[in-house]
């Protein structure tokens, strides 16, 4: 397992727990630690022994509240456009990833660390979590991809109200607009949650989990025609040999092999 400065990861059962690690800072993503998530996320994208993906905070005060407001200073028109375009290709990098990633948010998730819960595909929150996007009260904006999935997930009237008054939601709330999938009331309680729901993903077949994952991505996206999408990822599906061996485990009565081929 890699060395990292800002990141703890574990393995275990097939999944790749990530912690990001700076809670005296309220685990901030500065650009270390935003390199090093790329690189870990890359990494598990090639890792057979990977099958699913835990995001966490350490400590239990924030999941991440935001980005690293210190290096905001030298911020200008020319490189604020690459910094949002780099936190857009890395949580895009999640997003994508042919294998489950779940958020457990404890504590604060508030701009980027809102952005980045949202970037994964299913969010866990204890009764102590926050979410927000407080960058307006800087005079900026949600810019690593939170104006477009904030309102996918909660619909545009409520995204604009809390882009707009950059105020924080509390876990009952999150729950109710479906920014979270489960609310929980610990870390270790989450954590738990995660993993269980890990492991029953991890049961069917690999290759038909990522076409999945690609084809919910797909309606978000300008330049794909969804349906088109799912219906070539069916035609993929049906050419693999974890299709026959689905297929034949149903009719033998027993429970399938599959190969993730
Ligand atoms: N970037 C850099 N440092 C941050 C940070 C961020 N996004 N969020 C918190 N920190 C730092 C604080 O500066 C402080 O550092 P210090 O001890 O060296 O002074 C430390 O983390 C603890 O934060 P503090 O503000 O003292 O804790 P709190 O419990 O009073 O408040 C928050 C917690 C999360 C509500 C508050 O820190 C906050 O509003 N953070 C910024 C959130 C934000 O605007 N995020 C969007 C960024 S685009």
């Amino acid at each position: 397992m890699s060395n990292y400065k800002n990141l703890v990861t574990a393995q275990d059962n097939g999944i790749l727990t990530v912690t990001i690690n700076r809670p005296e800072k309220m685990n901030a993503l500065n650009s270390i630690t935003l390199a090093e998530l790329k690189t870990c996320i890359e990494d598990a994208y090639d890792a057979a022994a990977i099958k699913g993906i835990i995001v966490t905070g350490a400590g239990n005060k924030a999941f991440v509240a935001g980005a690293d407001i210190s290096e905001f200073t030298e911020l200008n028109e020319l490189n604020g456009r690459k910094f949002s375009e780099r936190g857009q290709e890395i949580y895009s990098l999640i997003e994508n990833c042919p294998k489950p990633v779940i958020a457990v948010v404890n504590g604060y998730a508030l701009g980027g660390g809102c952005e980045l819960s949202m970037a994964c595909h299913i969010r866990i929150g204890t009764g102590n979590a926050f979410f927000g996007q407080p960058e307006v009260s800087l005079g900026i904006l949600p810019a690593y991809g939170g104006t477009q999935r904030l309102t996918h997930l909660v619909g545009k009237g409520k995204a604009l109200e809390l882009m707009m008054t950059g105020e924080m939601l509390g876990a009952d709330d999150a729950l109710s607009l479906r920014l979270i999938n489960h609310l929980v009331t610990t870390k270790e309680e989450g954590l738990e949650k995660a993993k269980e729901i890990l492991l029953r993903v991890f049961k069917n077949a690999p290759l038909s989990i990522g076409m999945v994952i690609n084809c919910v991505n797909a309606t978000y996206s300008k330049d794909e025609d969804g349906y088109q999408f799912e219906a070539n990822s069916f035609a993929n599906c049906c050419k693999t040999e974890d299709f026959k061996e689905g297929t034949t485990a149903f009719l033998e009565k027993r429970a399938p092999e599959f190969k993730g081929a």
